[in-house]
């Protein structure tokens, strides 16, 4: 099997009711655009996918990453969509769609999208994590824990093709850089960085001896974007699974923890991540909490054979019910940090126009 590529792409381009979910009509408007670049021979296979109020465009392919015909196809996609969002009166159509036109990839205009190009193993388990209320830091806990913690995945010590670790590709938003760390040599350097999820980020995890993925994020927004406040981006991410990856139990099982993430209410809040099936996706209470489903995928030459919703497992109820209780926990703070973000993090901040009125009331001490 020749190499394939996977493209995940992703924008929010009008909410039904509010933030809380997709209406029917521009799914349909989305799985036609599909179809036909399916039958137009420029992809393999796609499936639709979504979580809340974002859409999902999960396509194989020919093409080769950031490929213009395919970003291209996504942007002419979310467009369509977007003009099927405001006939329909949808909350914040075209939200992610930040630029007029189209110019040669994505990067910088709004949709997210992580791709990977892959030599298609026999077979190939993929897991599509899908999130909304919050921000590809978000990944960082669970990433660590799958490639890295061997409490979470017992195959870094008992698998001898996974014994010698993995690599994290690290980018830094705001000094728009990015760094290589050895697991499990440099943990702790890593970790100084990574529990910072707000401004380090996990892009890429790869074999200690190959540069063929394994895991990707969508991160390149916010690269291209940083330097300043970007704001919140529901993210995505593709992992790679068994012989000599973590298996599928151990990709799931950091989720059995529902960790704090920063994207609620207003993009301006932390709230648990909690693990859902794809019928529970929809964030209703205070527009949350944030939520990510997990769908699975074998590829056979190409063709996404799926998905399974593997979140809607019972043996995740626990994790839920961790989080309606940190829900609630967390609710009581109010517009008290932590709760709250920190004022230089917040989506929709006041702090400048407040500022400037008390600004003559503030007195030397
Ligand atoms: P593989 O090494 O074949 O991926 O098997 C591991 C496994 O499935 C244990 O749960
Ligand atoms: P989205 O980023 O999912 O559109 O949510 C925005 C928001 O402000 C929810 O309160
Ligand atoms: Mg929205
Ligand atoms: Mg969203």
């Amino acid at each position: 099997m020749a190499e394939i590529t996977l493209s995940i792409i992703k924008a929010d381009v009008g909410g039904f009711v509010g933030h809380s979910d997709v209406h029917p009509a521009l799914r349909d408007k989305c799985s036609d655009c599909l179809d036909k670049a399916k039958k137009d021979g420029l992809l393999i296979d796609f499936c639709r996918a979504e979580v809340g109020d974002d859409i999902a465009l999960i396509m194989t392919h020919k093409k080769g990453i950031e490929n213009e015909e395919i970003h291209r196809f996504a942007w002419d996609t979310f467009t369509k969509m977007t003009d099927v969002a405001k006939e329909y009166g949808q909350y914040g159509a075209g939200q992610d769609l930040l630029v007029d036109a189209f110019s040669g990839n994505l990067k910088g205009m709004g949709p997210g999208f992580a791709e990977m190009t892959i030599e298609e193993r026999p077979s190939e388990p993929i897991i599509i994590f899908l999130a909304d209320k919050t921000e590809p830091g978000a990944w960082n806990f669970p990433l660590y824990k799958m490639f890295a913690d061997p409490f979470n995945t017992i195959g870094l010590v008992i698998d001898p093709s996974m014994h010698d670790g993995f690599r994290y590709e690290v980018l830094d938003l705001i000094g728009e850089r990015k760094i290589i760390f050895s697991m499990p040599e440099e943990m702790y350097d890593m970790l100084v960085f990574i529990g910072s999820p707000s401004r380090y980020v996990i892009s890429h995890i790869f074999r200690k001896n190959s540069d063929e993925p394994v895991a990707v994020t969508s991160t390149q927004r916010l690269f291209l974007m940083a330097g300043r406040y970007v704001g919140k981006d529901d993210p995505v991410m593709a992992v790679r699974s068994q012989s000599g990856l973590p298996a599928v139990g151990e990709v799931l099982e950091p989720f059995s923890f529902p960790h704090a993430v920063a994207g609620w209410m207003r993009g301006s809040h932390h709230g648990p991540l909690m693990p859902v099936g794809t019928e529970d996706d929809t964030p209703t209470r205070f527009d949350g909490p944030p939520r990510v489903v997990a769908l699975g995928f074998q590829l056979k030459e190409g063709n996404l054979i799926g998905p399974r919703d593997m979140f809607a497992d019972k043996s995740y109820d626990n994790a839920r019910q961790m989080a309606l209780d940190a829900a609630d926990y967390l609710r009581r703070h109010g517009p008290f940090e932590p709760h709250r973000l920190p004022l230089d993090e917040m989506e929709y901040t006041t702090m400048p126009s407040v500022m400037k009125k008390l600004k003559d009331r503030f007195k030397p001490v």
